[in-house]
């Protein structure tokens, strides 16, 4: 069965909760594709204004972050639960961002995913290589010991339902997009990791992004990869540019 493509769009730490509605409005025709899944990952302070400006159209909402504990006593964090009763469908984990601003580890986001899963969010599992570890040529190993251990845990029916993106991080925020081969070539070789924890099934099944400048230019091509199914889009999200990515 063929994948589903999905684009979610990043928005990081931008638009007010005013902004983000306006944005919504002017996104709303320009964003309408059947064929794939549209998602905006919002701040936690315009999730619930955006899922009220999108009410009946295509688009999900997804969060950015979110905390693996139940509820209690973590200051400034937001639960899995908390998410899901506002209306949200996915949930972005371990972006290069978070990784490094905010020092969040392999353990820690095995964690986040398992709470995600299990409270009913769909994660976008975020894995990529630096600069450094590409030119070393341990990309591969890398994203593969990302993804082992993320998933420590999960099973394949899980599995099956997650997306993961690939985001290169010398390709973030930068203008400088991985090509086509090397984005296809790491997507590839998680759909492989993904066949060789789980299964040859599970593996056709999880939906892989890839992530790092894509724009209205460059969409098309990287999105005909067998292996890219979408992508997770940062800068470009948040104009009018979107429209033009998800009709690709
Ligand atoms: P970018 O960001 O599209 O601005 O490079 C992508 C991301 O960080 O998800």
């Amino acid at each position: 069965m063929a994948r589903k493509k999905i684009v979610a769009g990043n928005w990081k730490m931008n638009m007010t909760p005013s902004q983000a509605v306006a944005l919504c409005a002017q996104l709303k025709d320009l964003v309408v594709n059947p064929d794939v899944d549209v998602v905006y990952c919002v701040p936690a302070i315009d999730i619930v204004p955006v899922i009220e400006a999108v009410k009946g159209t295509n688009v999900q909402v997804g969060a950015e972050n979110m905390y693996f504990e139940e509820k209690g006593a973590y200051t400034g964090e937001i639960s899995a639960e908390m998410l899901v009763d506002a209306g949200v469908k996915y949930v972005i984990i371990g972006h290069s961002e978070r990784r490094d601003y905010f020092k969040e580890d392999d353990a820690l986001l095995n964690k986040k995913v398992k709470k995600a899963i299990s409270a009913g969010l769909t994660p976008i599992l975020c894995c990529g290589e630096s600069l450094e570890q590409r030119e070393m040529g341990v990309t591969m190993d890398w994203i593969r010991f990302q993804i082992k251990s993320d998933l420590v845990g999960v099973t394949a029916d899980q599995v099956k339902d997650i997306v993961i993106a690939y985001e290169p991080i010398w390709a973030i925020g930068t203008g400088k997009t991985a090509t086509t081969e090397q984005a296809e070539e790491v997507c590839k070789g998680i759909r492989e990791c993904i066949c060789e924890m789980y299964d040859e099934a599970t593996a056709a099944a999880v939906r892989i992004q890839y992530g790092g400048s894509v724009n209205a230019g460059n969409a098309a091509e990287l999105f005909a990869q067998p292996d890219i199914d979408g992508g997770l889009v940062g800068g470009a999200s948040l104009k009018a540019d979107f429209g033009k990515i998800v009709c690709y």
